[in-house]
């Protein structure tokens, strides 16, 4: 059975893009494929990020994977700090990135434009990230498509890693949405929708209540032509609307676009509100059932007990190939708390 590992940091808001570009894949694939899924909170912390709200996220995080239809009997869910072969596969897989490729990194760029003190683990996310992949032996990486150039990356640290020490790594290939791999902002429907966004008018989030998401929807930017077609380059704001229902209901972009033949954008816009208030509310009921249940640890350790004995196999592996440690020494066990 192929394998498939993705991950979400736990950094509080969870859009709607997040939903399309990822969760909703996750719950797709997860009866075809050996499923790892990761609440990435190493990663979450080359932001700054205050520690008790950190533990809330992780936490609620885990309830929203539930919340969507992850089927903890299916899958592997865990918390990537309580299985410590990532930070050290991360490291080695640092030492073999160069800070040239790394700086390269469009998503480094951009943060760290906005920023003005820039952690060194900014830098360094896209190996952690690799090893995040590479240690379970991945065949298909499910993002959105903002993550294409970290998977590339991640594929050229593995190819560069078998070719220097030992074919130990599998080459991982990425799995982005056909509707939705990026869900745009909606009040500047040329930028990403992103949980960073200062305007939260611009995004949607699984926990809005009803009624503002209903809001936002109709205070989406769209144009002054009046109808509705898809024409991303022209129309970014009316085809991010049709996305957005084209993915949520499974519908086509063409039958949805004969369905509002003659429509306003009023009418529009109140039917895409409907098809994702319809899609979130029951999301959003499984949440409040599950965000305080103690079921959530218990699903946790078992991830992170499951997680940790895959990936100190790979990690075992690298540590020889590297010649790090002693070859005789058995690999680490699993950390029991
Ligand atoms: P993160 O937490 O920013 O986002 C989680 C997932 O949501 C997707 N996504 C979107 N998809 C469509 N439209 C959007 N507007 C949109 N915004 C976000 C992202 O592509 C992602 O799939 N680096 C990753 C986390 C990570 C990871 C990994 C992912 C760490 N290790 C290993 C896969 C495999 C990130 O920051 O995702």
């Amino acid at each position: 059975m192929n394998r498939i590992f993705s991950g979400v940091q736990p950094t509080g808001t969870v859009t709607l893009g997040n939903y399309i570009g990822a969760f909703k894949q996750f719950t797709e694939l997860q009866d075809e494929y050996d499923c790892i899924f990761c609440i990435v909170d190493q990663h979450a912390i080359t932001m700054p990020q205050d520690r008790l709200e950190l533990r809330k996220n992780i936490k609620a995080l885990a309830a929203l994977y539930l919340a969507v239809g992850i089927d903890p009997e299916k899958v592997t869910l865990f918390i990537q700090s309580e299985v410590p072969a990532h930070a050290q596969a991360g490291w080695m897989l640092q030492c073999i990135a160069t800070i040239g490729e790394l700086e390269r990194m469009t998503q480094y760029k951009d943060k760290s434009l906005k920023n003005v003190s820039v952690s060194a683990g900014l830098l360094t996310y896209p190996p952690l990230m690799a090893a995040d992949i590479l240690l379970y032996q991945t065949n298909i990486v499910p993002v959105g498509d903002d993550q294409k150039q970290h998977i590339e990356l991640t594929r050229d640290l593995a190819e560069r890693f078998n070719k220097k020490y030992n074919d130990v790594l599998t080459i991982p290939e990425i799995r982005i949405p056909k509707h939705g791999a990026r869900i745009m902002s909606l009040q500047d429907p040329t930028k990403k929708m992103s949980k960073s966004d200062t305007n939260k008018k611009s995004i949607i989030t699984l926990l809005d209540d009803l009624k503002t998401i209903e809001k936002k929807i109709k205070s989406a930017v769209t144009d002054s032509e009046g109808i509705v077609s898809f024409d991303p380059v022209n129309k970014p704001g009316v085809s991010n609307l049709l996305t957005i229902e084209a993915a949520l209901t499974g519908a086509s972009i063409e039958e949805l676009t004969a369905k509002y033949d003659g429509a306003g954008y009023g009418d529009f816009k109140a039917s895409v509100a409907r098809a994702v208030t319809d899609h979130l509310a029951p999301i959003q009921e499984r949440y409040a059932q599950l965000v305080e249940s103690d079921e959530l640890d218990h699903i946790l350790d078992e991830g992170a007990e499951k997680a940790a004995h895959l990936a100190n196999k790979t990690l075992k592996k690298m540590e020889n190939a590297m010649g790090l440690g002693r070859k005789s020494r058995k690999a680490t066990a699993p950390v029991k708390l």
